[in-house]
């Protein structure tokens, strides 16, 4: 026979609303914890935590001579990442999550969650965590609670987000908060009364990343690792903000926002989106390599942006932390992801070192001889296997980066002047293009795509289309979500930002990178600076609008004019080809799509078919 269940034990703060009181309550009914842990946030409760996940064996003490305060997660191999097959948008009507995303029924949805919840949390704590996305006292943060049955997700979720006592306080006060609830799904007790003994990294086969966008709810079932279990990162920044942006008339976006100063001492700021593997990390924190040019870091990954009373678009960067991807950081790459990286860091899924450090591919030119894989495997330079996961990743606070912006934590957010659309293109799409006009800017982005086989100049791959790098975080129908850009548009009128595309991945003909890329990307950008401040003009061309011949900084560069013109080439046959695929892609998204997208492939297909009538 099945035990009783007692109400768990609590330590609920004596001002946790009613409201909430009854849906941590509602929630332990259904998976029945041992007890219910609100958190504080403080240093001491992280300590705790720690000691608690250590004696786990969920989290390795690194060497704390080398990384103070730093400890190494390894994962389950089966739970190593996003799991886009497993992420639902549970919208009332399919149609209102569109073709990009998985849709399931909200009803049958809620019956599955309700089975697969029930238990899930026997034999383990709950855990309660307020956090606010956006510092705590922006007009722009939003609240919410996450509760987990994970102590390394508490500990996550305290360098992500504002977590503990301060955002409790604001919910207390009557703001609005977003409910999300995350279990492992590794109950250490069965209905039938049963223990197990727990695992280092328990998770569950059974995965369901869930989203209510109508009651703006987060449930989230099976996995431990980053985006599925950090529920305030893509979960509630993108997919439930997305929803809510839409409704109240801002932006939730996959984008990295930048403060760049000239050397004249004008104040600029940039946001841009980049899908994955694309660099956005190192952008995020890029050390220009021309002279004067200053460059700071207000977030690497998510910006909540909003029509300010000036007209203009002021942005915050929603997170505490970066959970970055940590293969490929090294002195060359990012040296100031590398240095933010020397205490207070969870590495997960990264190699051990002989001494207590962690070690990753491209971290160091060579590999040390002898280092614990990120599977706790013996591993050599001649193991023939990464030594840590590819998505192995780091979580550590944005104010240890030296690049960070003093105001990056600006309730008011920063105005943003520039906004960037990149993808990885071998072909085509030059290094830099102005739009033509905001309609330009958002069927540009609604475009962005990553070529998946690397094509010879004047072909074009199979394209991996991202739409505002938002492919997978978009919590509404993509179609619908381009009308609100475009609707937004007209809101900003002259004080929206300049839209530019650009592309750091331009192939020549022998199949090497065209453009060196890293800190050379300062060059394009001062170029779409000046355009900002009116310094410099700008060629009409297919793709935008581009820099004239001379206007590119290119000073102590060694790039050939061969190079250079192939970086900007527009190859009309070839972009027929991109349009023609464009228009493909559109039609997925039947009369939803915005008679303005449809226009401005009508006008690209008009500026191909002049170019090619003045070559004939
Ligand atoms: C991320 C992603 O981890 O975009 O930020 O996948
Ligand atoms: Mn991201």
């Amino acid at each position: 026979m099945a035990p009783e269940v007692a109400a768990a034990p609590s330590n609920a703060p004596a001002n946790a609303p009613q409201p909430l009181l009854d849906w941590v309550s509602g929630v332990a009914g259904l998976t029945q914890p041992d007890q219910i842990y609100w958190c504080d946030g403080s240093e001491a409760e992280r300590d705790r935590l720690q000691q608690l996940a250590v004696n786990a064996g969920t989290l390795i003490k690194l060497n704390p001579e080398l990384r103070p305060n730093c400890f190494l997660a390894r994962s389950d191999p089966k739970d190593v990442a996003r799991v886009e097959a497993s992420t639902y948008i549970c919208s009332a009507k399919e149609e209102d999550a569109g073709p990009t995303n998985n849709w399931a029924d909200p009803t049958e949805m809620r019956g599955k969650l309700a089975g697969v919840f029930a238990g899930s949390m026997r034999g383990r704590t709950m855990y309660v965590i307020p956090f606010s996305m956006g510092p705590v006292d922006s007009p722009l943060a939003r609240l919410g609670i996450e509760i987990t049955d994970s102590p390394y997700v508490v500990l996550n979720m305290r360098i992500m987000t504002r977590m503990g006592s301060a955002a409790l306080d604001r919910i207390a006060a009557g703001y609005y908060w977003v409910p999300a609830v995350h279990s492992v799904g590794y109950p250490l007790i069965d209905a039938e009364g049963n223990s197990r003994p727990d695992v280092a990294w328990p998770c569950n086969d059974t995965k369901y990343i869930t989203h209510f966008p109508e009651t703006r709810e987060i449930w989230s079932y099976g996995s431990g690792y980053g985006g599925n279990a950090l529920l305030g990162k893509k979960c509630y920044a993108l997919r439930i903000a997305s929803v809510i942006a839409r409704d109240e008339g801002w932006l939730a976006e996959h984008m990295l926002i930048l403060k760049i100063t000239s050397p004249k001492g004008k104040e600029f700021h940039l946001s841009a989106a980049f899908p994955s593997a694309c660099g956005k990390t190192n952008l995020a924190m890029l050390r220009p390599t021309i002279p004067g040019w200053k460059v700071e870091t207000v977030g690497d990954d998510i910006a909540w942006m909003r029509p300010g009373n000036d007209g203009r678009l002021y942005a915050i960067n929603p997170e505490r932390g970066f959970f970055g991807v940590a293969p490929g950081t090294g002195e060359n790459t990012n040296p100031t992801a590398l240095h933010a990286l020397g205490h207070d860091v969870i590495f997960t899924n990264v190699a051990l070192t002989d001494n207590g450090d962690i070690w990753w591919e491209g971290m160091t030119d060579e590999a040390p001889a002898h280092l614990i894989d990120w599977q706790g495997n013996d591993w050599t330079p001649a193991s023939g296997t990464p030594a840590a996961h590819p998505n192995g990743r780091f979580t550590v606070t944005a104010d240890q980066a030296e690049s960070i912006s003093p105001d990056w934590e600006e309730p008011a957010g920063v105005p943003i002047d520039v906004i960037l659309f990149g993808g990885r293109r071998a072909s085509n799409v030059p290094l830099i293009s102005e739009s033509y006009s905001w309609e330009h800017g958002v069927f540009v982005g609604a475009t962005v795509s990553s070529e998946q086989t690397a094509a010879a100049e004047g072909t074009v791959g199979e394209l991996r289309r991202d739409p505002f790098a938002m492919l997978p975080f978009c919590g509404y129908n993509m179609a619908d979500y381009w009308a609100h850009w475009l609707k937004l548009g007209e809101k900003l009128g002259e004080g929206a930002p300049r839209i530019f595309q650009v592309n750091w991945f331009r192939k020549g003909p022998d199949g090497k990178f065209l453009w060196p890329g890293f800190g050379d990307n300062a060059r394009p950008i001062e170029w779409a600076l000046h355009r900002v401040a009116g310094e410099v003009g700008a060629v009409d061309a297919i793709s935008g609008r581009l820099p004239r011949s001379g206007d590119l900084n290119l000073a102590g560069l060694e790039i050939s004019k061969d190079e250079l013109e192939a970086l900007f080439a527009l190859d009309p046959e070839a972009w027929t080809v991109e349009a023609d695929l464009t228009a493909e892609y559109f039609a997925k998204f039947g009369d939803k799509l915005p008679v303005e997208l449809a226009d401005q492939l009508t006008e690209l297909r008009e500026r191909i078919d002049r170019v090619k009538a003045a070559n004939s």
